[in-house]
């Protein structure tokens, strides 16, 4: 299926590696035009080669307000205006709520909140320019469902989805889709780190703590990148257009609601 995107371009931040990169994996797949970012530059050197065509990478760290104007006036310059946003950036620290200082909540609140709302508000004028724009914000599936030890990145996703879910219903008469691409368990970066610091914990190896955790998904499988790339495609097309406000979980059944 053609997913009419071909030709746009498109910023996807915390690009460099894991489900980030899988959106400009599938994005640049579709002919889309990608300005990937990170902070290791080395890292993202590495994943534009990989991405082929015209993809650059632009380092930077979301959690920084200058930075972020400077990433969007480097992707602007480097692509021209911007028609798709995928917000994205490592997760915070896991660990029970009383662990976490002060100082820890703000930097998860610029890096994971703060950082998709003021990004977003720097490519809209483009979209409204162009009257067609998608943002979509890589956010977690304990969103939906409370997860052990995951008290702060709960938080402040929760703020983000809440803000997102009103911006959402602001832009959707301009052309604009606004949604959230929720994660499960997906063997990538921030779940390897998660299932590494079990082993360690639990005296076990890093594959048994991999094992039990697949084990705790209804396919019986943890995620893959390719699980997640195509899935944030299909958010940018044009066939997404009618979807707006949504939160979609890719994680293989893990989260038990109706809804
Ligand atoms: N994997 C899972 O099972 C899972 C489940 C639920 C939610 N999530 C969330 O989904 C997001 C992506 O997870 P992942 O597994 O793909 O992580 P990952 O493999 O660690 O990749 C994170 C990407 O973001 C970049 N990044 C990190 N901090 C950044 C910052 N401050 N500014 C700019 N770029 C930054 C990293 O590059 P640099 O290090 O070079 O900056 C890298 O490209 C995370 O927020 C994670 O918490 C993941």
């Amino acid at each position: 299926m053609d997913l009419g995107i071909s030709g746009l371009n498109a910023l996807v931040l915390g690009g460099s590696q894991g489900l980030g990169f899988a959106c400009a994996k599938a994005l640049s797949e579709e002919g889309v035009r990608v300005a990937i970012n990170g902070r290791d530059p080395e890292r993202g050197a590495e994943a534009a080669r990989a991405l082929g065509g015209s993809a650059v990478f632009i380092a930077g760290d979301v959690s920084d307000p200058a930075s972020r104007e400077r990433i969007v006036r480097d992707a602007r310059a480097a692509l021209g205006p911007i028609s798709i946003l995928v917000t994205n950036a490592g997760g915070p620290p896991p660990g029970p709520l009383d662990t976490h200082e002060h100082e820890t909540w703000l930097k998860a609140l610029e890096t994971n909140m703060l950082s998709a709302i003021h990004l977003t508000r720097l490519v809209l004028p483009d979209m409204l320019e162009a009257g067609f724009g998608r943002v979509v914000n890589v956010t977690s599936f304990t969103v939906r469902e409370p997860y052990p030890n995951m008290g702060l990145a709960t938080g402040v996703r929760a703020g983000l989805t809440g803000a997102m879910s009103a911006l959402a219903r602001e832009v959707a008469d301009k052309g604009i889709t606004v949604n959230n691409l929720l994660p499960g368990l997906m063997d990538t970066g921030a779940l390897r780190r998660v299932y590494a610091a079990q082993a360690r914990q639990q005296g076990i190896t890093e594959d048994e703590a991999k094992t039990r955790m697949a084990a705790s998904v209804p396919m019986r499988r943890l995620g893959l990148a390719e699980d997640f790339g195509p899935a944030c495609a299909f958010l940018c097309s044009r066939h997404a257009g009618y979807i707006t406000a949504q939160n979609l979980t890719v994680d293989g059944g893990l989260v038990r609601s109706l809804l």
